[in-house]
């Protein structure tokens, strides 16, 4: 047994869950008619009712005493004070730091990372001011109208979520489109939209060796000078974002069109560094500064809350619950806000990618579960989708409902039907329907018997956990406070599961794999050292590729 599996927190809580048996938050409701105050906290602007759980006060107790056990407290200050937290790469984890303005020093190995941090920030509000104000033109002296970042993972989802999120706040007069995929469609799809002479490319990348990254930049490069632009052009159009300084001026960008970064800063918390700069860009330097003021209000809330009312952790201790002691692998975010269409895909890199680890931070195998499957999709289209399976399926999938109070659009009953929806969504996963209560409202019905019959179909279990996070309205701060909040619960996960939630080494073997596999692709007699299907699969890929489109030049990619 593990550490954690043989504590006497976690003893307690097995017992207590098998005390609760098949407890049903109706009789919890019942019980308490102040359940909605008992079990609801603010922070930060955001609003958490965390009510219709299967929870008691007993659990709650239990589960808080299980982090203490954690020394979520003394890990959380590690975290704040520039300890290597990160213990597989001995590194320091600190964006919290890149959302601190207070006049305080934030030292990392006896060196204040402050005026850096600081120095970088002016440098982007230089630099966006003069994109959005004209001032920077491209090399034809055309004003810059379309932005492209080119990065993948942290160095893309934050920043695609954040654009998307905040569109209300966009420039009017300038474009945002994100590259990612090393398909080829990607890049091919958005080149096809811009025009060299007024594209500004954000190359993002951490470490500037990401393959994907730098075959889609070296693609939109030579796309660029085939527009017959001089290579001096490209410091008009060209600037990157990366801790890698040497690679970035291999790559040919000038240093003064770096902006920089540093390895404290991981790449799925870094949307509050440079890799902000297409945020930035799109709603100006301070609307970003919003952004990250909201973050640093939940990162305090964070700091100094009582764990009884400190929401990270509430969130991440229920999150726990469900996934240990009811079996649940899965978690689902269901934003009731169009504009946070892509805050699950973020989430998924956020919680999946720090938290999907099978052995603790000595190495040790878990005997428990850790990070859940993240998904979800806007409301109210998910309900006409996949409700079907939270209401009625077999599996228990707990979720987080995210909704506004205030919308940017009030067009007629839009607002009035999407809060409706999403209210009524996590009433009817609390209480389901009886078949006596089915069967009520079936009375009158002129085809009783066929009725009857349709009993069990027509019946739900209900006692499906939801939480309700409230925003008054989808803002930079708010925003920045959401997102604060999440990465504060996954990190308070990975301290109660004893995991590192800041490296990603199951991502590398894919990785290595890949280069290996393009490199059989240019010499065929490699393939040899393959399973028999990736073998196939790769000779399969050789005699077929030659009969799709023969490799294209970059210009008629532009064409
Ligand atoms: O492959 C995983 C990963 O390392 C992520 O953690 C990171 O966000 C992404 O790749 C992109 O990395 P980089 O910013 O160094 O290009």
């Amino acid at each position: 047994m593990s550490i954690l599996t043989r504590s006497p927190a976690w003893h307690a809580l097995a017992q207590h869950r098998a005390a609760l048996g098949d407890v049903s938050m109706r009789d919890l409701f019942a019980q308490d008619a102040a359940r909605f105050d008992h079990f609801s906290v603010e922070a930060a602007g955001i609003f958490l009712d965390y009510s219709k759980n299967i929870l008691t006060t007993e659990t709650l107790a239990l589960l808080m005493a299980l982090a203490r056990q954690a020394d979520i407290e003394t890990w959380r200050d590690a975290m704040f004070s520039g300890q290597h937290v990160n213990c597989t790469e001995d590194r320091a984890v600190l964006h919290v730091a890149l959302r601190d303005r207070r006049d305080v020093a934030t030292t990392v190995d006896g060196e204040d990372v402050m005026p850096a941090v600081r120095a970088v920030l002016r440098k982007m509000r230089r630099f966006t001011d003069q994109v959005r104000d004209g001032v920077w033109r491209g090399h034809g002296g055309q004003r810059i109208r379309d932005v492209v970042n080119i990065g993948i993972g942290g160095s893309d989802l934050g920043p695609h979520m954040v654009c998307d999120a905040l569109e209300s706040y966009a420039h009017p007069d300038l474009n945002f489109h994100f590259v990612s995929n090393v398909d080829s469609t990607h890049i091919a799809e958005v080149l096809k939209r811009v025009r060299p002479e007024t594209t500004l490319f954000v190359v993002s990348s951490k470490t500037f060796t990401t393959r994907e990254t730098l075959i889609n930049a070296n693609t939109a490069r030579a796309w660029f000078l085939q527009s017959g632009a001089p290579e001096a052009a490209i410091a008009r159009h060209f600037v990157a974002v990366s801790t890698n300084t040497p690679a970035v001026q291999a790559f040919g960008i000038d240093p003064a069109n770096q902006f920089e970064f540093w390895d404290w800063v991981g790449g799925r918390y870094s949307l509050w560094s440079a890799i902000g700069l297409p945020i930035a860009l799109c709603v100006g330097m301070d609307n970003f500064e919003a952004l990250v003021a909201g973050a640093h209000a939940m990162d305090r809330h964070f700091a100094e809350a009582p764990l009884e009312r400190n929401m990270p952790v509430i969130l991440a201790l229920i999150g726990h619950w469900y996934i240990n002691f009811f079996g649940a692998g899965t978690h689902l975010v269901a934003p009731y806000e169009q504009y946070l269409h892509r805050f699950p895909a973020y989430l998924q890199q956020l919680d999946m990618e720090s938290n999907g680890k099978c052995v603790d931070r000595d190495g040790a195998r878990v005997d428990y579960a850790t990070g859940p499957v993240v998904w979800g999709a806007p409301g109210t289209n998910g309900q006409h989708a996949f409700f079907q399976l939270l209401h009625q399926g077999t599996a228990l999938i707990p979720a987080d409902f995210i909704v506004c109070l205030q919308t940017h659009h009030p067009l007629a009953v839009h607002h009035d039907a999407l809060l409706a929806n999403c209210f009524a969504q996590t009433e009817a996963l609390m209480r389901g329907m009886t078949a006596d209560e089915v069967a009520a409202s079936l009375t009158g019905d002129a085809c009783l018997i066929d009725a009857h019959a349709l009993l069990p179909h027509r019946t739900f279990g209900g006692n499906r956990p939801t939480n309700t996070i409230c925003l008054d309205k989808l803002d930079p701060r708010s925003l920045g406070a959401l997102i604060a909040l999440y990465e504060h619960k996954v990190f308070t996960q990975g301290v109660i599961w004893r995991i590192n939630s800041f490296d990603q080494w199951g991502v590398e073997l894919g990785k290595r794999l890949a280069l290996h596999i393009e490199a059989a692709f240019a010499s065929p007699e490699q393939v040899a050292d393959h399973d028999s299907s990736t073998h196939g699969l790769i000779r399969r890929y050789l005699r077929r590729a030659s009969g799709g489109a023969s490799v294209q030049s970059t210009e008629s990619i532009a064409s």
